[in-house]
């Protein structure tokens, strides 16, 4: 290790939460595919910072929307009208069936608002008192409480406890074990197309295509966790999209804005009516300097596939 790396290592240690555990390199510089150290060594980034650099270290093209955007509007609050969000909403929902979206910050926040707004579609649309969310086995939702609560792992709430009610978990791959869990109080059922955290595990689109034929048995909700595996990683847009599915919501986040923090929900028009000024919010969700910078990318990502 290099003195200037060790002093970098000594003063994180000093200064930041042990939440994370470190590969022994201190990033200074990225463009493209590669990366460079504090102590001038290059490297190829494979890792692309965990699936969120799909269009390269620095691009360009979302540099100039960065800077154009920078001098035009950051932030308003979601009190006002922001054009920015309604580009991004339209680019967005061209990419499916959805008709509405919901923007906020990361994958973990996409998954909540999707968890919220199944539980509220279901009391107040279908008037049904029904809230659990049923997840598969190997999945991977983020870690606040609600995500951490569908993710189900016990390593990963270690400490945390107790975690929100009405989430349950059943294995994957097992129609019969998920049509045995759905009971009356089952909302929604919510499944990684590709279990990424899980070890990059495709579920098979027969099994998946099953999943959705027993939510529209049951007249509960199918929502697709689209935030590890969606944004083209699969050569569809989204990774639904490889298997004819029809998800009552996605979530996603990762590439959105290619590095500025930034998630979304998009959900159909039917399962939108669960939410109503006031229901959710966010105060930088869908701020316009991370709209408009992700905006550029999925005109990008629409433009070069
Ligand atoms: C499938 C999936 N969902 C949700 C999340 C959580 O996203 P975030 O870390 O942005 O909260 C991740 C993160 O790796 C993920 O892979």
């Amino acid at each position: 290790m290099s003195d200037t790396f060790s002093a970098v290592k000594a003063q994180e240690e000093a200064l930041l939460c042990r939440s994370y555990s470190r590969y022994p390199v201190a990033v200074v510089r990225g463009k493209g595919s590669r990366l460079w150290d504090v102590d001038g060594k290059e490297y190829v980034d494979l890792l692309a910072g965990i699936a969120v650099t799909a269009l390269g270290h620095c691009n360009d093209e979302v540099c100039a929307a960065l800077e154009a955007q920078a001098h035009k509007l950051w932030h308003v609050s979601n009190l006002f009208y922001q054009e920015e969000q309604l580009e991004l909403a339209r680019l967005l929902l061209s990419t499916s069936h959805h008709g509405k979206a919901f923007f906020c910050n990361s994958g973990a926040e996409a998954n909540e608002a999707c968890i919220k707004l199944a539980r509220r579609y279901m009391r107040k649309v279908k008037q049904r008192d029904a809230y659990e969310i049923i997840t598969l086995g190997g999945c991977f939702h983020g870690r606040t409480f609600g995500a951490l609560a569908a993710t189900g792992r016990e390593s990963l709430s270690d400490g945390f406890t107790p975690l929100p009610e009405g989430f349950k978990q059943v294995p994957a791959n097992d129609l019969a074990a998920l049509e045995a869990a759905i009971t009356p109080a089952t909302a929604a059922v919510l499944v990684e197309v590709v279990q990424g955290e899980g070890g990059i595990v495709p579920l098979p689109g027969d099994y998946l295509r099953g999943v959705e034929a027993l939510c529209r048995k049951h007249d509960i909700l199918f929502i697709c966790d689209e935030v590890q595996a969606g944004l083209c990683r699969t050569g569809t847009f989204w990774a639904f999209q490889q298997h004819g599915l029809t998800p009552d919501a996605i979530s996603m986040a990762k590439s959105l804005a290619n590095g500025l923090p930034m998630g979304a929900m998009l959900a159909t028009d039917e399962m939108a009516r669960g939410f109503e000024a006031g229901s959710h919010a966010t105060t930088f969700g869908g701020g316009a300097l991370a709209s408009g910078v992700a905006a550029k990318c999925v005109e990008i990502m629409l433009r070069d596939k």
